[in-house]
């Protein structure tokens, strides 16, 4: 949520920032703005909407010596010019860009009111800039000890790229949020992730909570609660390969169809094929034994992918729960006596996911992180943690990243019980994910069916109701048809109420012992007037299916179902005309509670 890109040096801002800001979209935005500095002055564009908006108002701006931008998703007040960042203070001392939430921006408010500030726009950004600048004047336009006085003020989160009108340095600081400075030729760069600096950055610095300081074209100084810091510099963190849509039209398309690529990825970097063993930290196992339950956190697509390690702990003989990461921190209860946690999440940031890590940790409890990105903030508070590898995933919407994570907990389980084979069924899922992919068009043409459904219903049992949950939560979040899954039992337990004629409802069928009462499920909405869709696995097919995948392990067969919704959901929501990659509202990664 939120982007920031930012600059000090010889470089072309106006395409670095604007360019930039591009690459950061992903995280989901609804206004735009930059600030650049020329001959000391301070200008500023802004606009709601797109940053192709942005671009159209910002003329040439060669020889600049500083530049911040931000794309902001709206958070504090509605998404207009006034509230678009950069930020500024009443003075026009500070202009500065943020991501994260300050908790006590009110507070705060009511004291610079008492102090005569008056307040231009909703956010709480405004608040941050009108502290700084109080701090700013009254300890003599002494940046660094301004921006460490407004920490000390300052509760919540905060990345903030920080210009003082008539100083040649560019300072920042940051909580809670991610920012990483960028170590340039003739320049230095900050920005939210590596994405924009990539092909200018030859080595970066990755913010740890509470580190503030200041950029000049030669290079960085660092200070944490005051005091100097010296910075660690690692290298170039991704590969362009996975910013780069290879001739794909949208990333979503290109994530799904990497699912293959990625799993086999995973096996390389968890088995060993030489000496048959996994790759694990041995210590991580052991803890996992020890433990008396294992405890799944996530949100959104993590948590329903939290749901199959929950059913692999149960093959495994252990007891295991699965819950709601914002659900959980308010209700952090557990009963065993040696719990062990995982924590799921693509980016490693998601705010929900944090707080209950925040508590977990404050209990000394042990906790892995199953990430996709690597020193984010949840691997690094974690006892032990895990990649999922799955590269970048840009598209807003989880689909390799799902399969990833579900690929590593197949690779525990097999870690865990000492054998190799979940490895060779990994192998196979690759396969038969392989042949969805060959036959998407046959989806594709099931999609052109639905796209003008108000309504879309996904029913499985067992674990074809895991997969059915993160199928509608595909399906309502590109295509805006509002979706629901059922567990098949329940259908005539209420929701069967909604069935119109040709409400489509889609069947999944990958397990044996309920494949006949889904079968039955699905014929009680058929005779109510929806149009039906039966999914399923090749040895539980009749001919009149509309999509049949191949047979995998009986524990993997439904994983198919979910790159059938996320092939579904891609086709309708292009069908549609709809921004696939961008959906409305929606960030990649969720920063704020
Ligand atoms: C997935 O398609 C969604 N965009 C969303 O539900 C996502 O899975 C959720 O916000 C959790 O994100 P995380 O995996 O980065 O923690």
């Amino acid at each position: 949520m939120c982007g920031i890109v930012g600059g000090i040096g010889k470089c072309d801002f106006r395409d670095y920032v604007l360019g930039g800001l591009k690459k950061l979209d992903y995280r989901g935005y609804d206004s735009a703005g930059l600030a650049y500095v020329k001959e000391g002055k301070v200008n500023l564009y802004k606009t709601p909407g797109t940053v192709e908006a942005l671009a159209s108002k910002v003329p040439a701006f060669e020889g600049a010596e500083i530049a911040i931008g931000h794309t902001r998703w709206a958070t504090h007040g509605d998404p207009s010019e006034v509230n678009a960042h950069p930020q500024f203070s009443q003075g026009r001392l500070v202009y500065l860009v943020h991501n994260g939430v300050i908790e006590n921006f009110r507070a705060l408010k009511t004291r610079l009111k008492a102090r005569g500030y008056s307040f231009l726009s909703q956010t709480d950004t405004e608040v941050i800039a009108d502290v700084l600048e109080f701090h700013y004047l009254t300890n003599g336009k002494d940046a660094l000890k301004a921006i460490r006085e407004t920490e000390i003020d300052l509760e919540g989160s905060y990345a903030c790229a920080i210009i003082f009108e008539g100083d040649e340095h560019l300072y920042f600081m940051k909580k809670g949020s991610p920012l990483l400075i960028g170590v340039g030729d003739k320049a230095m760069y900050l920005a939210s992730d590596c994405l924009p600096m990539i092909k200018l950055a030859k080595s970066y610095v990755d913010l740890s909570d509470g580190d503030y300081g200041c950029l000049s074209p030669e290079g960085l100084t660092l200070y944490n609660e005051g005091r100097a810091v010296e910075p660690v510099y690692s290298e170039r963190k991704i590969d362009d390969y996975d910013y780069d849509l290879r001739g794909y039209p949208h990333f979503m398309l290109k994530e799904i169809e990497e699912e293959p690529m990625v799993l086999s990825r995973l096996i390389d970097n968890y088995f060993d094929p030489e000496s048959g063993e996994y790759l694990f930290d041995p210590s991580l196992l052991k803890a996992m034994k020890e433990a008396d339950e294992i405890i799944f956190l996530a949100c959104g697509t993590s948590h329903y992918a939290s749901l199959y390690g929950l059913e692999f702990m149960e093959f495994y003989g252990k007891k295991a729960s699965s819950y709601i990461a914002s659900e959980w921190a308010y209700h952090p209860i557990s009963l065993s006596k040696k719990p062990f946690y995982v924590l799921l999440s693509q980016s490693g940031e998601t705010a929900d996911l944090i707080a209950c890590q925040k508590i977990i940790n404050d209990e000394g409890r042990p906790n892995l992180a199953i990430v996709n990105v690597k020193d984010s903030t949840l691997s690094r508070r974690a006892t032990y943690s895990c990649l999922i590898y799955a590269g970048l995933e840009v598209a807003v919407a989880a689909t390799k990243s799902y399969i990833a994570q579900i690929g590593l907990m197949a690779l525990l389980l097999g870690a865990l019980t000492n054998s190799s084979s979940p490895v060779r069924h990994l192998e196979k899922l690759g396969e038969a994910i392989e042949d969805v992919i060959a036959r998407k068009e046959d989806i594709h043409e099931t999609a052109k069916k639905i796209t003008g459904a108000r309504d879309a219903f996904f029913v499985g049992r067992g674990s074809d109701y895991s997969a059915a949950l993160e199928c509608a939560l595909k399906l309502k979040e590109i295509s805006y048809i509002h979706a629901e899954a059922y567990a098949g039992g329940e259908i005539k337990h209420g929701p069967i109420a909604l069935i119109e004629k040709g409400t489509p409802v889609f069947g999944l069928i990958s397990e044996v012992d309920t494949a006949l009462p889904l079968r039955n499920n699905i014929e009680e909405v058929k005779s109510r007037g929806a149009a039906t869709y039966i999914v399923s696995s090749l040895s539980l097919s009749s001919g009149k299916d509309a999509f049949v995948t191949k047979d995998v392990k009986p524990y993997l067969n439904s994983f198919l179902k979910v790159v059938y919704g996320q092939y579904l959901a891609y086709y309708v929501s292009l069908e549609k005309g709809l921004p696939i990659d961008k959906p409305r509202n929606l960030a990649k990664s969720v920063t704020v509670e």
